[in-house]
């Protein structure tokens, strides 16, 4: 369970001051398709970074699991980030010199696994998002979805927890972000949830919890409720 208690978060430009959350209470129970949203500015992608071990909140907590991730330390922080989160972003952020293989096989390297480990593991992932033909393709060879599919892949790789994507469709035209979004719904279950920066109010229907937020505070909370069937 994530849950966030009065977190606000205040950036310092110079002499002025930057109020990007503003008290954000939130709870998200496992296995969640988390939908946000709101203007550009109110704060999303700073919840996101929050909830992904990339920033700290400057008051308040962010407890997962019963963990702090506040009162972690760096070493603590950076195992959080390698285990338990894969971030999705808008403009992919593919390592442009290395083949759709190796950039999924990146953030497993990089944690120390074995060469052959990493290499069966990513073209697993790869072969999970569509992509066992185009393994030795480097992103300037890929169209953009496919490229949002290494992404994809590069963040399912570790087996996370929790998939953090912001505005993974936004490059996308429809078609194709209608399938990375059903990619991202298939991922929930198991232990595993997904948080999802969109400003596209069709995503927003599908999902399990919406987040709307407005000036850094939260506006509105939807739960899709559980169906219960009464019986007499
Ligand atoms: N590193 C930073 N330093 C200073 N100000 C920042 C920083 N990151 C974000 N901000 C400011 O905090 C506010 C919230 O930013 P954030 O990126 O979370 O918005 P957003 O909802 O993701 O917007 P968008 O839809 O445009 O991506 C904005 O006013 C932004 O300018
Ligand atoms: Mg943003």
């Amino acid at each position: 369970m994530l849950v966030l208690e009065e977190v606000h978060k205040t950036y310092h430009m110079g002499e002025t001051e930057v109020h990007a959350l503003r008290g954000v209470d939130l709870t998200i129970e496992d296995e969640s398709f988390v939908v946000v949203m709101g203007p550009s500015g109110s704060g999303k992608s700073t919840l996101m970074h929050l909830v992904g071990c990339l920033d700290t909140p400057t008051k308040g907590h962010v407890i997962y699991d019963g963990a702090d991730l506040g009162a972690l330390s760096s070493r603590q922080r950076a195992n959080y980030r390698a285990d338990q989160v894969g971030f999705v972003f808008q403009k992919f952020n593919l390592v442009g010199t290395l083949t759709a293989l190796e950039n999924v096989e990146l953030p497993l390297l990089l944690q120390d696994a074995p060469a052959g480990v990493a290499r069966d593991k990513a073209a697993h992932a790869l072969e999970s998002v569509g992509l066992k033909s185009r393994m030795k393709h480097r992103p300037s060879k890929l169209s953009g979805g496919e490229q949002q599919r290494v992404a994809i892949a590069r963040a399912l790789v570790n087996e996370p927890r929790w998939i953090l994507a912001d505005e993974p469709t936004g490059n996308l035209d429809t078609t194709t972000g209608e399938y990375i979004l059903g990619l991202l719904e298939g991922f929930v279950g198991e232990d595993r949830s997904v948080m999802l920066v969109t400003h596209n109010p069709e995503i927003a229907k599908i999902a399990d919890v919406l987040v709307e937020i407005c000036d850094g505070q939260i506006e509105s909370l939807t739960k899709k409720s559980v169906k219960q069937v009464v019986t007499s």
